[in-house]
């Protein structure tokens, strides 16, 4: 198992790639905490899945804005099950709606979630990992954020500032045995992704080499390669995961 005796959190894994994250986790032997906002029934419903099982899993309520919490979360998490060592920036958010309509809240709302909780959570979390001299952070990035697509501006602005925000943390953090890369999905078929209309998809398809969207569990099981110790020499890395665009 790729993440024996290692303690992992995850925001948002209330949804669709987060609980796939986490599932893929507590497979590889993590401990995994993970947060949810809205869907404390999802969460619930993973944990009872996964504790039947045997893993060590626990689910927290966190709006990822509030950085208090996500420091007390941190201590909270490393009293219950352990330190956290892998943070996986997970928890995210788009509109579908062309850049005439998007209005000032909704770009707040967007890059607020994607970027400042990215960097709110980090905070939380880094500090434990310096003292530690030791961790793995992933960030979800999004090939909104990459290439010329027909894509929310907002959202494809909020991804991008993703791929900054790891490149220079892990130029910052190498030093204390921290690595930071980004995995960069393409359209998957579950989450942010079934909101896009029926034509893109189709377009989609088209142009994918492998002629199909992504699942959730191939894009975890790229986040926990990057998490474990077989990538060892991978950091400050946006890994595209888009069959082939
Ligand atoms: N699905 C795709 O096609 C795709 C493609 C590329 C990149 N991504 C990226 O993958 C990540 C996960 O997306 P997904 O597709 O799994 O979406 P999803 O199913 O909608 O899940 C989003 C998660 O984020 C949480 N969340 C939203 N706002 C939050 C907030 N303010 N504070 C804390 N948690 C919050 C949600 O919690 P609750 O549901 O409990 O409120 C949920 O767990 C995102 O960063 C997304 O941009 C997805």
């Amino acid at each position: 198992m790729l993440l024996q005796d290692r303690t992992a959190f995850v925001t948002g894994g209330s949804g669709a790639v987060g609980s796939a994250i986490v599932r893929t986790f507590v497979k590889e032997g993590a401990r995994v905490a993970f947060s949810y906002r809205d869907h404390a029934d999802r969460a619930q419903a993973l944990v009872a899945e996964l504790e039947a099982g045997g893993a060590t899993v626990r689910a927290y309520p966190l709006d990822v804005l509030d950085g208090q919490a996500a420091q007390a979360l941190d201590r909270q998490i490393e009293q219950e099950i352990g330190p956290v060592d892998i943070l996986v920036n997970n928890a995210g958010l788009t509109q579908v709606m062309p850049f005439a309509l998007i209005e000032e809240e909704d770009w707040d709302q967007v890059m607020d979630i994607n970027v400042k909780g990215t960097f709110l959570v980090t905070k939380a979390f880094l500090r434990g990992m310096i003292r530690r001299q030791r961790g793995a952070i992933i960030n979800l990035g999004s090939l909104a954020g990459m290439r010329i697509l027909e894509v929310p501006v907002h959202y494809a602005t909020a991804k991008s500032a993703i791929m900054g925000f790891t490149l220079s943390l892990a130029r910052e953090v190498a030093r204390y045995q921290i690595r930071v890369n980004a995995v960069i999905p393409g359209m998957l078929s579950a989450g942010v992704g079934l909101n896009v209309p029926d034509r893109q998809k189709e377009e989609y398809k088209r142009y994918c080499t492998l002629g199909r969207v992504g699942t959730p569990e191939e894009v975890a099981d790229l986040v926990v390669f990057l998490a474990s110790e077989r990538s060892s020499y991978i950091n400050a890395q946006g890994i595209y995961i888009d069959g082939g665009i």
